[in-house]
Formats: C-alpha cells, structure tokens, sequence
C-alpha cells in the first residue's frame, strides 16, 4: 500500500504553552499504536531530545543537515521505544537564527533536510517541535510541514497569541507553502474549574471551530515529573490523567490525519477511551 508521511510542525510563539509535551506525547502514543514517527527537534533547548530519554550530542541534530555537512539519514536516533525516532537538537542550532537570517534558501532549508526522509516513506508521521519565536527557524518550519498544530492555554489574550501565529500561517500560504493547513488547536494544562478557563475555550471554538481538538490535556503534575525521567508521561504513569488524555488527544489526531492505517470505527475515543494497554509489549512499555 502507498505510504504517505504527514510533515507537522507543533507551534506557538510563546514559550511554556506544552508544545514539546505535546510533541514528546503525541509521538509516543502514536508510535505505540503502530505508528512510526519521526520527532524533529528544532529548539536548541532540547527539551523534545532530554524528554525522549537522549543526550545532547554535537553533531547529531538537523544542523549539519542544514549546512550540508551530512545526509539527513545519519542524524536520525532510535529511542528506546519501537517505532519512535528522534533527530535530536543542540546548542548549534541556536547559532542558525542568526546563521541562516543572510541564506537565500532560508525558508526552504528545512524542507529540503528533510525530503529525503519524508520522501523514503520510511515514517507515518514526521513531528516538528518548533522554538518559542516567530524567527527563521519557526519560519522554514512552517514551509516545511503540511500542517500545523497549535498547542495554547486557556488564559487572557490567548486570542491574540492565536492571531500572531494564524497570521504568520497565511502569509507562508499566500508564499512559499501554498498547501499550508491549520491542522488544528488543543488546548494544554486546563485547569476545568476556572471561569477564565471556560470562557476562553468558549471564544477560541466560536472563531475556529471544529479546528478546536474536542480532547483538552488537564493540568496533571506526573505530565511535569517525566521529563526529568527521559520518559513520556504515556509510558512513565499510563494510568495518569495527564496519559489518558495524550491517548486520547492522539486517537482524535490519528482521525484526523489518517495516513497508511485507517482508524476503523470502532476505534475512536468513545467506543475505546483506551486501547488495550497490554497490546504490544513491545511499544507500550520501555524496552530497556
Ligand atoms: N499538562 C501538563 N500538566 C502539568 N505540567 C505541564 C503540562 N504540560 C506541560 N507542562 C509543563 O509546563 C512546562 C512547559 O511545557 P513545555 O511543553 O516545555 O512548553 P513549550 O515547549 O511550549 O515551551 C514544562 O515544565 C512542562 O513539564
Ligand atoms: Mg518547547
């Protein structure tokens, strides 16, 4: 059967909105339901890298790719889950902001790193954990995806942040990406009980709506600690609030962004709030 690898970039101008949680745990849940998926992360904090459970490492991310050092083939890393694959990030990639402001295939350099692996049809899924900034890399990011996914908190101004970013959206369309989709919009770190809370989710889904995930993600303190474990949450604590509704999050995701599997009927999130946790062994839990 023809495979076809959906490219999308995780993005949010503003920094702490769960967008490399979310990479991190969209990803895992995805490769545990049979997926292969390729993290690309592309902040030079590494948090995606250090959350998957690898090392910074120089040498090994996007950027010798970008300056035509190695073939993209070379930076990508195994995790120590199937299917769930990882080009790591390092401090260089801070440099490329200022680096790459004066190339002339600036907008086009990370779509062109990584054609030849969205090309092979190697993955189900190419994921991009974007920086906190409306830069260059953010920027080519967006040239380089098919859609992009906005993760944002429930708070004041949330609408603003949202048009910065929408905004940004259109002008890549108008431009050099004309396929550029809103893949949609979910809504991280909800504390339900705010009035606050409410109102805003109610606003954000009046102006985008069904491009709105109906899942939110809680506010769930295991979601803070597995970092730290260089696990997802989704394998760390299965049980967690925090890794029930990644589960969730990533059924509706996979519904709507199918690519070589159809999700059947029977799968969506309400006939199995959540999939048989004994599956694969093999990908629902650790390896090592
Ligand atoms: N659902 C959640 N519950 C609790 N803490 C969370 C949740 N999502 C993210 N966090 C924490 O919030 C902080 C910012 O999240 P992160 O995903 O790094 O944001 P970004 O990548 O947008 O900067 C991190 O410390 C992370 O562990
Ligand atoms: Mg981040």
């Amino acid at each position: 059967m023809e495979r076809r690898t959906k490219v999308i970039a995780i993005a949010n101008q503003k920094g702490g909105v769960g967008k490399t949680t979310t990479v991190v745990n969209l990803a895992a849940a995805l490769s545990a339901r049979h997926r292969t998926v390729l993290v690309v992360d592309l902040d030079p904090q590494a948090h995606a890298t250090l959350g998957l459970g690898l090392e910074k490492q120089q040498g090994i991310s996007l950027y010798p790719v970008l300056i035509g050092e190695k073939p993209v083939e070379e930076v990508i890393q195994p995790t120590k889950w199937n299917n769930l694959n990882v080009i790591p990030s390092e401090v260089d990639l801070a440099g490329a902001e200022l680096e790459f402001g004066v190339r002339e295939d600036r907008l086009e350099m990370v779509r062109e790193a990584l054609r030849p692996v969205r090309e092979s049809g190697a993955f189900d899924y190419i994921i991009l954990d974007c920086p906190p900034s409306l830069g260059i890399v953010m920027t080519s990011s967006l040239v380089a995806c098919d859609s992009v996914l906005i993760p944002i908190q429930a708070e004041f101004l949330a609408m603003d942040g949202l048009a910065l970013i929408t905004g940004s959206i259109d002008r890549i369309r108008a431009s050099v990406n004309p396929n550029l989709e809103l893949n949609g919009i979910v809504f991280t770190m909800v504390n339900m009980v705010a009035k606050l809370t409410q109102d805003v989710m109610a606003e954000v889904r009046s102006h985008f709506g069904d491009k709105v995930y109906e899942t939110v993600i809680p506010r769930n303190v295991r979601v803070s600690e597995a970092p730290s474990m260089g696990t997802p949450v989704v394998f760390l604590d299965p049980r967690s609030k925090g890794a029930e509704s990644y589960r969730a999050f990533a059924w509706e995701f996979m519904a709507k962004n199918p690519t070589r599997y159809e999700v059947r009927p029977n799968e969506s999130k309400r006939d199995n709030p959540e999939p048989p946790v004994a599956a694969n062994p093999a990908t629902d839990a650790p390896v090592a």
